[in-house]
């Protein structure tokens, strides 16, 4: 017997630290997906989210190309698609590949494209939870291919592949090792070994 949709997020919530904004608590990235499809207006908000997340210079590099289920860009997506992902991402109702120009408005290097557009990323996906929706990221397709496939300028950094809908049942994933990680613990590293005062030396955060 596998865990429920709701089971899975309970469990979630709790491994994650207790007084954090709830939104933090919610999010994580499931892997099953209803048929549900977002709406148009829900679709625009978590842009819109995306859309005021900081960037360097205010220079807003990022580049969303969004493809709905059905469409010719959705199955372009899901062409590129690589390994395990091929299981489980064609089912999301949408696909969004997030890239970054690399070039500044002086046609100089800016050299934080890569940086900002995580950060919208980060943003779209805590707005897609939020209204209830799931997102859930991937550096797993072939970067060549869709470049190809979608026409993205060379001057461009490719970031992740964002499916994104309503989460669906466990269960409905396409095999057991799918479900099984889909209903495994969470892993973090502890604070002690990412937050320091001095390169190696933990900081005390009590
Ligand atoms: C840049 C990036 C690339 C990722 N690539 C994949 C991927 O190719 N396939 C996949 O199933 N998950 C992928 N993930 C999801 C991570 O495995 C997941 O975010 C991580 O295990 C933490 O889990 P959580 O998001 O549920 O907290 C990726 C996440 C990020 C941010």
């Amino acid at each position: 017997m596998t865990l429920s949709a709701s089971e899975v997020n309970e469990l979630r919530s709790e491994e994650v630290a207790k007084g954090l904004h709830p939104i933090f608590r919610r999010r994580w990235s499931p892997r099953s997906f209803l048929e549900q499809e977002v709406s148009p207006a829900d679709l625009k908000h978590v842009f819109e989210a995306a859309r005021w997340a900081a960037s360097s210079g205010n220079g807003q590099p990022w580049r969303f190309i969004v493809g709905v289920r059905n469409s010719a860009t959705h199955k372009r997506i899901v062409s590129t698609l690589a390994g395990f992902n091929k299981e489980w991402a064609p089912n999301a109702p949408v696909l969004i590949l997030g890239t970054a120009n690399t070039l500044n408005a002086r046609g100089a290097l800016n050299a934080y494209a890569l940086y900002d557009l995580g950060a919208a990323s980060a943003y779209l996906t805590l707005e897609a939870t939020a209204l209830g929706l799931a997102a859930h990221q991937m550096g797993g397709f072939d970067h060549a291919a869709i470049r190809k496939a979608l026409d993205i300028p060379d001057s461009y950094v490719l970031g992740s592949v964002i499916a994104l809908g309503y989460q669906g049942e466990p269960g409905t994933l396409a095999n057991e090792p799918l479900i099984a990680r889909e209903t495994s613990p969470r892993e973090r590293k502890p604070l002690s070994e990412m937050v320091f005062v001095a390169w190696g030396e933990p900081a005390n955060l009590g």
